[in-house]
C-alpha cells in the first residue's frame, strides 16, 4: 500500500476499530492487520467478536485482539479504556465505525434515541474515555478517524440557521453539537420536526438506503461537526504536549447489513478512506470531513 519510507507504523502501533465484528469495521481491522498493526477488533457482543477474530486469523492475521465494547454504554466503555491502560499502556489510532439506522417508519423518542446514543453520543463518549489513552510519541500524531456519512452533509437540514452556525466550521464547539442533538430530541418528543427544519423522513423513502433516515442523517451531521469541535478544543488547549489528529469522512455506499447489502462499493474498498486517513493522517485536512481520500463539503 506505501513505499516504505512512508511507513512510521510497526507492530508496536495499537488502533483500536468499534463496532468491528462485520461490515466496514472488520474490513478496516483487516487492513490495519495487513499493515502489520496491532489491531483491537471491539464488539458489542462477545460471540459475533470471537467470530470475526477467527476469521481473521483463518487468514493468517494473529496481531489482532478481541475486547468487547458496547459503545452505547458508558460502563463498557470505561471497562474497555481500562483494559487498554492495562495490556498496551497507550494506542495511537481509535476508529469509530460503530453504527446503526433506524429501521421504524415512526420517528418517535424510542426509536430516536439508540440512533443517537449509538452514532453520536456513542462516538463522543469512546472518544472522550480514549483520548488520555492516546500516544504523545506517535509519529505525525495519534489519530482519531470517525465512519460518518453523506447523509450528515448540511445540505440535508433546513434549519438555515443551524446550516449557518454549523458551516463555521472554526467556531463549533462541542456544547453546541449537544444542544444541536438535544434540539432534535426534543422536536422528535414534541412532533414538531417539520418546524424545526430537520430532514424530513418523507425525502428519504426513495433514497438510497430505501427507507427513513431522518434521525440516521441528524446524528451523521452531529459527528461531523463534533470532529471539527473536538479538533477545536484541542488546538485551544495550549501546551497540552500532545498532537491529535481528528477526522471525519464517508466510506461512500457499501454493500453492508446496514442497506441489506445493497451497497456499490465492496467492504474493502469502503475501509480505505478511513484507513488511508488512519495511517496518512493529512496535516491540511484534520478536523475536515473525507471522501475517496479527499477533503469534501459538509
Ligand atoms: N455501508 C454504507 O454504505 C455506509 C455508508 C456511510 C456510512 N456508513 C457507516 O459505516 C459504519 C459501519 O457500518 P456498516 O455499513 O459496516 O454496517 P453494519 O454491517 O450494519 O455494521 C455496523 C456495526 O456496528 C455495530 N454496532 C451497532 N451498535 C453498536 C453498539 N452500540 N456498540 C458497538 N457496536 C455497535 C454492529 O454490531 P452488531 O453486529 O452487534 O449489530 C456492527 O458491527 C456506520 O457508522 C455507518 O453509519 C456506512
Amino acid at each position: 500500500m506505501d513505499k516504505e519510507a512512508e511507513r512510521w507504523w510497526s507492530k508496536d502501533t495499537v488502533a483500536v476499530v468499534t463496532g468491528a465484528n462485520k461490515g466496514l469495521g472488520l474490513g478496516i481491522v483487516r487492513q490495519l492487520a495487513k499493515e502489520g498493526i496491532t489491531v483491537v477488533l471491539t464488539a458489542r457482543d462477545a460471540t459475533r467478536g470471537n467470530v470475526a477474530l477467527e476469521s481473521l486469523k483463518s487468514q493468517g492475521l494473529h496481531n489482532v485482539n478481541f475486547h468487547p465494547l458496547d459503545v452505547a454504554s458508558q460502563e463498557s466503555i470505561l471497562a474497555l479504556a481500562e483494559w487498554l491502560h492495562k495490556t498496551y499502556g497507550g494506542i495511537d489510532i481509535l476508529i469509530n465505525n460503530a453504527g446503526i439506522i433506524n429501521l421504524d417508519k415512526d420517528v418517535t423518542f424510542e426509536t430516536v434515541k439508540p440512533v443517537l446514543d449509538t452514532n453520536y453520543f456513542g462516538v463522543k463518549n469512546v472518544t472522550k474515555a480514549l483520548l488520555p489513552l492516546l500516544r504523545d510519541d506517535t509519529p505525525g500524531g495519534a489519530r482519531v478517524i470517525v465512519v460518518a456519512s453523506i447523509y450528515g452533509q448540511l445540505q440535508h437540514l433546513e434549519n438555515k440557521d443551524y446550516v449557518k452556525t454549523l458551516s463555521d466550521r472554526e467556531h463549533i464547539t462541542e456544547d453546541f453539537v449537544d444542544s444541536f442533538v438535544n434540539h432534535y430530541l426534543k422536536d422528535v418528543v414534541d412532533g414538531s420536526q417539520k418546524e424545526g427544519g430537520w430532514p424530513n423522513w418523507t425525502d428519504w423513502v426513495n433514497s438510497p438506503v430505501g427507507r427513513p433516515a431522518e434521525t440516521y442523517s441528524v446524528s451523521k451531521v452531529a459527528v461531523i461537526a463534533y470532529v471539527s469541535a473536538l479538533h477545536n478544543t484541542l488546538v485551544a488547549q495550549p501546551g497540552s504536549g500532545k498532537k491529535i489528529n481528528v477526522f471525519s469522512c464517508c466510506p461512500g455506499f457499501v454493500a453492508t447489513d446496514i442497506n441489506n447489502n445493497t451497497g456499490t462499493k465492496t467492504v474493502e474498498e469502503g475501509a480505505d478512506t478511513p484507513v488511508w486517513l488512519a495511517l496518512h493522517s493529512p496535516e491540511e485536512g484534520i478536523g475536515k470531513f473525507w471522501a475517496d481520500r479527499k477533503v469534501v463539503d459538509f
